[in-house]
């Protein structure tokens, strides 16, 4: 399975700014628990400045989707703004109809020329066995040449069928009017690991297999499923997160430098190193379901789907060849944390020989992604007292003590998408690239372990670790 060609040439980053937001899915989990907040909060920021027209089945009036958004964002956001709600509020109309009715497609195209859009983004918060029909029926009322889509996770449930559907996308739009929506790609400290590694003298020139032993990337959740059990039991850990989230982490920390200031080298980099990427070796793979799964409203009685997943990847390039870099995702873990954890070679012991103590312990860079988002450097220093002893200090930055509250990543994405800027979304051959990668975890995932809820899931993943190597639990910033 060889990565499939994109024609980068082709792929201009930046477009004109949108003139109107239609929301399909309108009525949903995802439009009420992330897409209204971050309208809310864009608005607040005066950088709303488009209708918003929602698009969705429910029998509602617009006073009904209005009072939908108002009710979302007041559950969602602390300390609201009545006079900035009111604000969004004007903004909004709904399309009430069933995506395979023509007259849906009239009316939304006609709504559209009353506000003389020429410039949409349509934004698919829907199912996504509905993305190709929805696309098809914009195309059947000529609004795919009006304007971009964004596309949400998961795209595809596998490496075929992501093919598949970027084929049908494209058979409607260009490369360059779909962004796949990756949130983890709008978090500040994922995005501030480029920044980190290409910013910092002292960084990059230890950033490769000379100096670094090992990378584990953990991405843990102390929740459940949620409420979203029938969702969760068709896809899993490999295709929720790991597949999409983990692998674009890794790409990040893994990648290249890229040759210039333009997204498309950006992508370009993490293409590269994706495809340098060995596909999963199911025998360096542990899967896992906290007990209880089974029971929860939506899941099979006899699933083995996973809700926990570690495994071994291997990066075949000059940079990384030999390192092992972890990745473990899972639900009903004992912390909720998503951490990147570097662990350099140890120094030589001569030095430090003389009492006959123990060695010098390995320096950490602990890179937290999550909530608590900073780094922690973990290095070593004198013990106080006759021997040349040594031990672990940490040096610590907390984010949000250093730069105060950020964006959400949905805001700043939606924001990115209305401007018409590509950098923070992923690339065909990326996804189809991470898709090639996990894809044997598909196609034999092996037995299912269970593990009990608040622990670091099934023991039985420290086998796939090598080197004497350990799991490092996630750190907590300083206080
Ligand atoms: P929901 O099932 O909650 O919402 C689906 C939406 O699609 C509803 O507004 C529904 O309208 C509308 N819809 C479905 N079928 C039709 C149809 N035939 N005609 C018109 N409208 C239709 O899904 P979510 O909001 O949870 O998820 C949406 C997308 O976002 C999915 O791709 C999901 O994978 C992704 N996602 C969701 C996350 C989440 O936390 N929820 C997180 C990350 C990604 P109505 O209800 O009025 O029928
Ligand atoms: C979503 C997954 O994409 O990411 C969820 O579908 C998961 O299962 C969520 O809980 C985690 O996002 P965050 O931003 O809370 O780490």
């Amino acid at each position: 399975m060889s990565a499939r060609h994109v024609d980068t040439a082709q792929i201009e980053t930046n477009q004109p700014e949108a003139d109107a937001l239609v929301l399909f899915g309108a009525t949903g989990d995802l439009a009420k628990r992330k897409l209204f907040p971050s309208l809310y909060r864009l608005e607040k920021d005066g950088a709303l400045h488009v209708p918003v027209i929602g698009v969705a089945r429910s029998d509602w009036t617009d006073d009904d989707f209005r009072m939908h958004a108002r009710e979302s964002i007041e559950q969602h956001v602390d300390d609201v703004d009545g006079a900035t709600i009111d604000a969004l509020c004007e903004r909004l109309d709904l399309v009430q109809g069933d995506y395979s009715d023509a007259a849906t497609w009239n009316e939304l195209s006609d709504l559209l020329d009353s506000h003389d859009s020429c410039v949409a983004v349509f934004y698919m918060a829907i199912p996504p066995s509905l993305f190709p029909m929805v696309a098809e029926k914009l195309q059947s009322v000529d609004l795919h040449t009006r304007g971009r889509i964004v596309v949400e996770k998961p795209f595809g449930r596998d490496y075929a069928s992501a093919v598949e559907l970027n084929e049908t996308l494209h058979s409607v739009f260009a490369e360059d009017h779909i962004f796949r929506i990756d949130h983890y790609l709008g978090k500040e400290a994922v995005e501030d690991l480029l920044v980190f590694r290409f910013a910092n003298t002292l960084i990059e020139p230890v950033w490769n297999r000379n100096y670094v032993r090992s990378v584990q990337v953990t991405m843990a959740e102390t929740i459940g499923v949620e409420g979203r059990g029938s969702f969760y039991d068709s896809v899993g850990a490999i295709r929720d997160v790991l597949q999409n989230h983990l692998l674009q982490v890794v790409s990040l920390l893994a990648m290249e430098p890229p040759a210039g200031a333009d997204a498309g080298f950006l992508q370009d980099e993490k293409a590269k190193v994706i495809a340098a990427m060995r596909p999963i070796d199911c025998t360096a793979m542990v899967r896992g379901q906290y007990v209880g799964y089974r029971d929860e409203p939506g899941v099979e009685e006899d699933s083995d789907v996973e809700t926990f997943v570690a495994a071994r990847l291997e990066i075949d390039s000059w940079r990384w060849a030999g390192v092992p870099w972890y990745v473990r995702v899972g639900k009903g873990l004992a912390e909720s944390a998503t951490e990147a954890v570097v662990e350099l070679r140890e120094p030589p012991r001569m030095l430090f020989d003389e009492a006959g103590g123990p060695p010098p312990g390995r320096n950490l860079i602990r890179l937290r992604l999550g909530k608590n988002d900073g780094v922690t450097f973990v290095l070593q220093a004198k013990t106080p007292g006759p021997q040349m002893d040594s031990e672990d200090i940490d040096v610590d930055v907390d984010f949000a003590a250093a730069f105060g509250e950020r964006q959400d990543a949905y805001q700043r994405l939606l924001g990115d998408a209305l401007r018409g800027s590509l950098r923070r979304f992923a690339r065909q051959d990326v996804v189809e690239g991470t898709w090639r990668v996990v894809q044997p975890a598909l196609d034999d995932p092996g037995p299912v372990l269970p593990y009990f809820r608040e622990t670091w899931g099934p023991a039985e993943a420290d086998s796939i670790l090598v080197n004497n190597d350990t799991w490092y639990p996630p750190s907590k910033p300083a206080s």
